[in-house]
């Protein structure tokens, strides 16, 4: 098992965000995690990479619990881990080119094999040609790609992907889609993906955890989820609104 999450709980402000989730994460899974907006996916992630701490529970990173860990001993193993957030994060004052390098700069990697390794990951991601934009010069596809390779490019066991596919159109969306896979298959990174888009989740996972109410409601294949019959995942699926809204026409 690469990742274990035992009784997670996180309390932000004054709210109860997640109360209690536990999942398992296989090696080369490729999970998506599913909610509606506010439901905790981003703050789950953030939990796992270390960036914030659980008020309690336990968070396995093959044999280590993450939790106890101070900044420092944390360093190492966040390094293994690969993360493209929610809103891109590219360095608007950086090339494309220098933010894909920059990991590998930071870890002082020989600059002809930060080059090589650059150039590669950049061509497999149909970035050739752009090397030298500034990400203020791409569309939100590209961006997307870019924040793609910048995580990739380190070889991380797992990966991240907090909603890829959001803002991009159907086809945008499917090459995304589509790359999430081939990585996942060529570098063979367990990958976890946040989305709530159902095409996504059809066409990447293995298995999806829907997170409800503070803890996974349901983790199963994604035609189990799709057909489901249970009336909180239904209406998650097909959008259908549990109580319609005072005044609506
Ligand atoms: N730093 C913070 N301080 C206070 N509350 C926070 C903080 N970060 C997140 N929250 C709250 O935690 C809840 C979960 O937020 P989170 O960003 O994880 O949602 P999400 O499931 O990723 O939603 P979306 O699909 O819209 O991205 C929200 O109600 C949010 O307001
Ligand atoms: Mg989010």
């Amino acid at each position: 098992m690469v990742l274990r999450l035992v009784e997670v709980t996180k309390a932000l402000g004054n709210q109860r965000v997640l109360e209690g989730v536990s999942l398992e994460v296989q090696p080369h899974e490729r999970l998506c995690i599913v909610g509606r907006s506010g439901a905790g996916k981003s703050v789950l992630l953030r939990l796992i990479l270390g960036l914030i701490k659980p008020d309690s529970g336990e968070i396995w990173y093959g044999e280590t619990n993450l939790v106890p860990l101070s900044e420092r001993a944390l360093a190492p193993l966040r390094s293994e881990m690969g993360m493209v957030f929610q809103n891109g994060a590219l360095f608007d004052f950086m090339t494309v080119e220098d933010n894909v390098a920059f990991v590998l700069r930071e870890r002082r990697l020989p600059e002809s094999e930060i080059h090589q390794r650059v150039s590669r990951i950049l061509e497999r991601l149909f970035l050739k040609g752009h090397e030298k934009k500034m990400p203020a010069e791409l569309s939100g596809g590209m961006r997307k790609r870019v924040a793609l390779a910048r995580a990739i490019v380190s070889r991380p066991k797992l990966i991240f992907y907090d909603e890829p596919t959001a803002g991009l159109d159907p086809i945008g969306s499917t090459e995304i889609t589509d790359l999430i896979r081939c990585l996942n298959v060529e570098f063979g990174a367990t990958t976890i993906v946040v989305t709530h888009d159902m095409r996504s989740v059809e066409q990447i996972a293995h298995q999806v955890a829907f997170l409800h109410a503070g803890r996974i409601y349901k983790i199963c294949s994604p035609e189990e989820f799709l057909s489901s019959k249970e009336p909180v995942v239904r209406a998650f699926v097909h959008g259908l609104v549990e109580e319609p809204a005072v005044g609506t026409c």
